[in-house]
């Protein structure tokens, strides 16, 4: 899967241009706030998925303009594409002159996976995105357990609903009442557990090599989801049973607190480096590495499947990595089209092929 041709209209400050790109590795140097994110941003949005900045729809219309227009020329499947995204207030795409009913139908069709500074976060920060990281994964493999979610999410709604208003109850009724949602909660969670046990098995394998490659062999990544209702090849029948049993143990505990103090909404990705945790004494550049190394076993996993290899984006992420890391990425991500921005070029000179664009006050050049 490749990028062929990116038009630019109106988006943010870059100006109107066409944007052509090689198959390998794509450098996009260029000062503080020229416009490199902005230009990956751009390609990004073709995935159908939001912003990998969170930003909302119109903030991405450039100043004093009415509406952004993007079009993407792309290859997939072996088939020449071609998508066109409007924004105004929202986006509005179509796909190969066929309107879509919404952007995120365009998941699926152009795949690509995105590497940004925000996304340290999923080992500085608190378990949330790393159950996000996760779940999405594994949601673009199996589409059905985007069902699966939401209906635990329901479960584990109302019986937190009830154990807000439950304290005023007798505790033996409440208890009772508390153990007629525990079997249905038990069930949908023990579905959660097992799916995500399943995903960091494959993802183990792939990151840890990758990350083997970027530290020269000298570091070792781990992955392990910590859950208390999963032991070593559990069945999903007993890992139900482990979550009703654990329920059941919390029942007063979890009454006393007005939540659920238990359950598949409080498990966590572990993430280690040469047998400890990354996130208490990881560096920034093994932190930085460690995120990198996650996102392309996820992409890797992703082409496994689909047969198609994504496209990498790569915002950033050469500041805090020895020469040595940089050139890993810079050699061993084949076959893949790559884009990587950064402040200095300099990165550029050592890589195998590509081509090397200037960003400078919203205007793209190819410099090489
Ligand atoms: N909707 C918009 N219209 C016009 N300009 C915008 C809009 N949104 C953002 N910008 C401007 O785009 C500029 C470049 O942003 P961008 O994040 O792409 O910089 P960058 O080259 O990635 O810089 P850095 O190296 O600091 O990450 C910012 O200075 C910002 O003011
Ligand atoms: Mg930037």
């Amino acid at each position: 899967m490749f990028v062929r041709k990116l038009t630019v209209n109106g988006f943010r400050n870059l100006h109107p241009t066409q944007f052509e790109p090689c198959e390998g590795v794509n450098i996009l140097a260029g000062n503080n706030a020229q416009g490199k994110t902005n230009l990956l941003e751009a390609c990004w949005l073709f995935t159908g998925a939001r912003s990998f900045r969170g930003a909302k729809d119109r903030e991405m219309v450039a100043f004093g303009e009415q509406c952004a227009k993007l079009a993407l020329d792309f290859t997939a499947n072996g088939r020449n594409q071609r998508a066109d995204i409007r924004i105004e207030q929202r986006r509005s795409v179509t796909l190969n002159g066929v309107k879509l009913p919404s952007a995120a139908r365009l998941a699926g069709t152009f795949c690509g996976v995105v590497f940004s500074p925000s996304h340290l976060s999923l080992i500085k920060d608190g378990p949330e995105g790393r159950r996000r990281f996760v779940d999405s994964a594994y949601c673009q493999l199996h589409p059905a357990y985007v069902g699966t979610l939401a209906e635990h999410a329901k479960i584990l709604t109302q019986r937190n609903a009830f154990l807000r208003q439950a304290s005023e109850q007798r505790t033996t009724y409440a208890e009772k009442m508390l153990s007629l949602w525990d079997h249905s909660l038990a069930v949908a969670s023990a579905r959660l557990t097992a799916a995500r046990c399943r995903y960091i098995q494959k993802l183990q394998p792939l990151a840890a090599k990758i990350y083997d490659g970027l530290s020269g062999g000298r570091e070792q990544l781990t992955l392990e989801w910590e859950s208390v209702a999963y032991k070593e090849d559990a069945s999903s029948a007993q890992i139900a049973a482990n979550w009703a049993n654990t329920f059941a143990a919390a029942r007063a505990a979890d009454l006393a607190a007005g939540f659920s103090t238990q359950g598949a909404h409080r498990e966590d990705m572990i993430i280690r480096l040469d047998g400890v945790p990354a996130r208490v004494y990881g560096s920034q550049g093994q932190q930085r590495s460690a995120v990198l190394a996650l996102k392309l076993a996820e992409a890797t996993l992703l082409q496994e499947i689909s047969g198609e290899q994504p496209v990498a984006f790569l915002d950033d992420v050469m500041s805090e990595l020895d020469v040595s890391r940089q050139d890993y990425i810079l050699n061993h991500i084949e076959g893949w089209q790559v884009f990587i921005t950064c402040c200095e070029p300099t990165a550029a000179l050592r890589m195998n092929a590509g081509k090397v664009f200037e960003i400078n006050g919203g205007r793209i050049v190819n410099i090489g």
